[in-house]
């Protein structure tokens, strides 16, 4: 969807992190943003910043785990809006703990939040979007998803099963005017899930790790809906050389990434 000005963009996730800086991103391209999540005060805040940028905003204080709940997000954003050009599916949690000791209730909870969500929301999204024609949906998946990180489990299949989610809807909506992209960033290091980790092991990630930073996620994920790329990983260096390396040969593959990551993402999992 080259065009984006004037049109509208439901984000999940908007009250802080990468979702906050995506939403004033699309603002700044001229868009109308719904901004979703659960804490109304950050959201309203948000939303009064938006407004100042000469576009409307409006928070929906929504928990994406309850699908009553997104049903009413996406009854609600058409009766204000008419329709939703773009849906950013962001709103995600993390649940770094070695497998044999992560409560059974943060493996269904990430599930509910990261997966479950984003492909109940589509699913209620796109309808209207193939009655009107255009549209664009934008799932914020992870380098996580691209090899399963040890000690995040839960999450890293989430965000793989998110990847293989986009790539079914691209198949389907093929020549329809709606798409799908999913991004992939890898450590942001300013604000995000990965602050937390920052404070639990006192450090930043391994500089051979590379990072990335909110704004070049936001720029991703227009550069996506434009473009209609299928898959963006944002990181600096490129790891896209290594997936492929684990993919062609995954013996060495996976001695790359233990090697370079089991260290780090063990302490990231220690808690006490
Ligand atoms: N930051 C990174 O380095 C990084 C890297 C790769 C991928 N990602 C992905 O990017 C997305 C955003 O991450 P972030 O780093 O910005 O995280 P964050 O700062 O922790 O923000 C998470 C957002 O999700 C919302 N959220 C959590 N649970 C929710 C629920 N049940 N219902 C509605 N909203 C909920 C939070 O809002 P409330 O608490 O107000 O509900 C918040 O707005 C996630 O999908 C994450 O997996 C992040």
């Amino acid at each position: 969807m080259k065009e984006l000005r004037g049109r509208t963009a439901l984000i999940t996730g908007a009250s802080r992190g990468l979702g906050l800086v995506i939403a004033k991103a699309l603002a700044r391209e001229g868009m109308n943003v719904v901004l979703a999540a659960r804490s109304p005060e950050l959201l309203e805040q948000l939303a009064a910043e938006i407004r100042q940028m000469g576009v409307r905003a409006i928070a929906y204080p929504t928990d994406v785990a309850d699908e009553a709940q997104l049903r009413h997000l996406v009854e609600a954003t058409l009766q204000e809006f008419g329709s939703i050009d773009v849906l950013i599916n962001n709103a995600g949690i993390e649940a770094f703990r070695p497998y044999h000791l992560i409560n059974p209730e943060d493996i269904v909870q990430t599930i509910q939040v990261n997966l479950t969500a984003t492909m109940l929301l589509t699913r209620f999204v796109l309808p209207h979007m193939l009655k009107a024609g255009r549209g664009h949906v934008v799932n914020m998946g992870s380098t996580a998803g691209k090899y399963g990180p040890a000690f995040g489990a839960a999450y890293g299949a989430t965000k793989a099963a998110m990847i293989a989610f986009t790539q079914s809807l691209r198949g389907e909506l093929y020549k329809t005017g709606v798409s799908a992209s999913v991004i992939c960033p890898g450590f942001a290091t300013d604000g995000g899930i990965y602050e937390v980790i920052k404070q639990r092991t006192g450090r930043g990630t391994p500089w051979y790790l590379g990072s990335t930073s909110a704004e070049a996620v936001a720029k991703a994920a227009i550069k996506s809906i434009r473009n209609d790329r299928p898959e963006l990983i944002v990181n600096f260096p490129a790891l896209r050389p290594v997936f492929a390396i684990c993919q062609a040969f995954p013996r060495l593959g996976e001695w790359i990434v233990r090697v370079t990551t089991r260290r780090f993402l063990k302490q990231a999992a220690t808690r006490d």
